[in-house]
C-alpha cells in the first residue's frame, strides 16, 4: 500500500546492504528518495536495481560522509524531511586493527552529518545502531533500559554516535532522532536483486553458511557447542532485512512527530541457535552444509536476544516473516550472485 503522503528522505549509505532494502521500500511507499554513497562496501548496479524493482528511480549523489562541503551543499540544496544514516564501517575485527578509521567514519562522519543537517534545516534522523552496544552484560532477551558496555572500537563508534545524536536533541528542542539498534540482519529482498555483498572473508553466520552451502568453503566451523543454550550452539536474534527495513519506514513517522531521541532495538525476539539455522537451511533449500565443531569465538555469548516489545509499543511495528523466509531469500540471492560472477 502506498503513502498517502509522498516526501523525500536523504539516505547516507543506501547502496548497502540495509539501506538498499530501506530504499526499496520507501521508493514503493511513493517516496523520493536521495542516496548519499561513496561506494566503498557496494556496487554501483544496486541504483538500477532499485529504480527496476520500485518503478522509480533514487537520485545518486557519490560522496564521502567525512566530505563535509559535499554533504552540506546536498543538504542545502534540497530540503528533506529526514535523513537515514546507514553510511558506516561495520567489521568488528577490522574496527579492533584501525580503530582510529573507525572513529573517524563513524563518528566523525555522523558529526559532519550532523552539521549539515543543521545548515540545512532537517531536523530528523533515523541512525544505525547495534544490539553490539550492549556488550557482554549477558541479559536476554535485553531491553533497551540496559546500560551501554561495548567491547570493541566498531561497538565504541556505534555507543558515542549514540550520545551525539543524544546531545543533538537535548540543544535542539526540535529535533528527533530514532537511534535503532539492529540484532542479526539476514536474508534479502524475495526478487533476489538486492542482498548482502560481504567484502573480503565474511565473519558472519549467514555469509559463511551460503559460502559452504555453495562449496567456496568446504565446512562451517561451528564456534562451541557448550553454551547455556538448548543445543550447546550460540543462540541470536535473527531478523530479516526486509522486515528491518520496515522498522525504519515505521519509525519515520513517529520521529516527524515526536522529537528526542529514541533508542529501540529492531529484533524478532525469538532466537535460533547455530544448529537450528542450519537444520533449517537444509530443509529449505534442500542443500547439505557440512560443519565442524570447533573452539569457541573469543568474545561471543552464548544468547543474545531482543526485547522488541518497545517497538511494537512505540512505532506499531513488527517482524514478520521467519526463519525459514531468511534462508530461502538469502540462497536465493546468493545463488543470483555466483550465476551473475561465472
Ligand atoms: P554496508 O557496508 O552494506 O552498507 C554501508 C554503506 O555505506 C555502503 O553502501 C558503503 O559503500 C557506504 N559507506 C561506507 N563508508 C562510507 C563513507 N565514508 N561515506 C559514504 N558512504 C559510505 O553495511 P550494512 O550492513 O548495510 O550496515 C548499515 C549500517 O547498519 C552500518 O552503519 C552498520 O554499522 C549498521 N549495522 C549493521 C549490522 C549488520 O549486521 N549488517 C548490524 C548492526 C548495525
Ligand atoms: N558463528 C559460528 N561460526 C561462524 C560464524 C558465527 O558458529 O563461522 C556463530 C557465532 O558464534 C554466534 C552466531 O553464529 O553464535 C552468530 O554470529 P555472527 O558473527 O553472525 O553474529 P554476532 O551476533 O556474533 O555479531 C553480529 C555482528 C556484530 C554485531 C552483533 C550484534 O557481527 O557486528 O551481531 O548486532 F555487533
Amino acid at each position: 500500500m502506498g503513502a498517502q503522503t509522498s516526501h523525500r528522505y536523504f539516505v547516507t549509505g543506501g547502496a548497502g546492504y540495509i539501506g538498499s532494502h530501506t530504499v526499496l521500500a520507501l521508493l514503493r511507499d511513493g517516496h523520493d528518495v536521495t542516496i548519499f554513497d561513496n561506494f566503498s562496501n557496494a556496487s554501483r548496479d544496486v541504483i538500477d536495481r532499485l529504480g527496476a524493482l520500485a518503478g522509480k528511480a533514487p537520485v545518486l549523489i557519490e560522496g564521502d560522509i567525512r566530505d563535509e562541503a559535499a554533504l552540506t551543499s546536498a543538504l542545502t540544496a534540497q530540503k528533506y524531511r529526514a535523513v537515514l544514516h546507514f553510511a558506516g564501517l561495520k567489521s568488528v575485527a577490522e574496527s579492533v586493527e584501525k580503530p582510529q578509521l573507525y572513529h573517524e567514519v563513524n563518528v566523525g562522519g555522523t558529526e559532519i552529518l550532523l552539521r549539515a543537517m543543521e545548515k540545512g534545516g532537517c531536523k530528523a534522523i533515523v541512525f544505525s545502531s547495534s544490539a553490539t552496544v550492549y556488550g557482554t552484560h549477558g541479559v536476554s532477551p535485553i531491553d533497551e533500559s540496559c546500560s551501554l558496555d561495548p567491547i570493541n572500537p566498531y561497538g565504541q563508534s556505534k555507543a558515542d554516535c549514540e550520545v551525539l545524536l543524544e546531545n543533538n536533541c537535548q540543544n535542539d528542542a526540535e529535533f528527533s532522532a530514532a537511534i535503532l539498534r539492529y540484532f542479526n540482519p539476514v536474508g534479502a529482498d524475495k526478487s533476489a536483486k538486492i542482498g548482502e555483498m560481504p567484502k573480503g572473508t565474511p565473519a558472519n553466520l549467514m555469509p559463511l553458511i551460503l559460502e559452504a552451502a555453495t562449496g567456496e568453503r568446504e565446512k562451517l566451523a561451528i564456534f562451541g557447542n557448550d553454551y547455556d543454550t538448548p543445543d550447546g550452539t550460540g543462540v541470536r536474534d535473527y531478523i530479516h532485512v526486509s522486515d528491518l527495513a520496515a522498522g525504519h519506514t515505521a519509525a519515520l513517522p513517529y520521529i516527524e512527530a515526536h522529537p528526542g531521541a529514541h533508542k529501540i532495538n529492531l529484533g524478532t525476539g525469538r532466537g535460533y541457535s547455530v544448529i537450528e539455522m542450519i537444520q533449517t537451511f537444509q530443509a529449505v533449500n534442500d542443500v547439505p552444509i557440512p560443519y565442524s565443531i570447533e573452539a569457541r569465538r573469543p568474545g561471543d555469548l552464548g544468547e543474545v536476544v531482543a526485547n522488541p516489545n518497545y517497538a511494537r509499543e512505540l512505532l506499531d511495528w513488527q517482524a514478520n516473516l521467519g526463519l525459514e523466509d531468511m534462508c530461502r531469500d538469502a540462497w536465493a540471492w546468493k545463488k543470483s550472485i555466483v550465476k551473475s560472477s561465472s
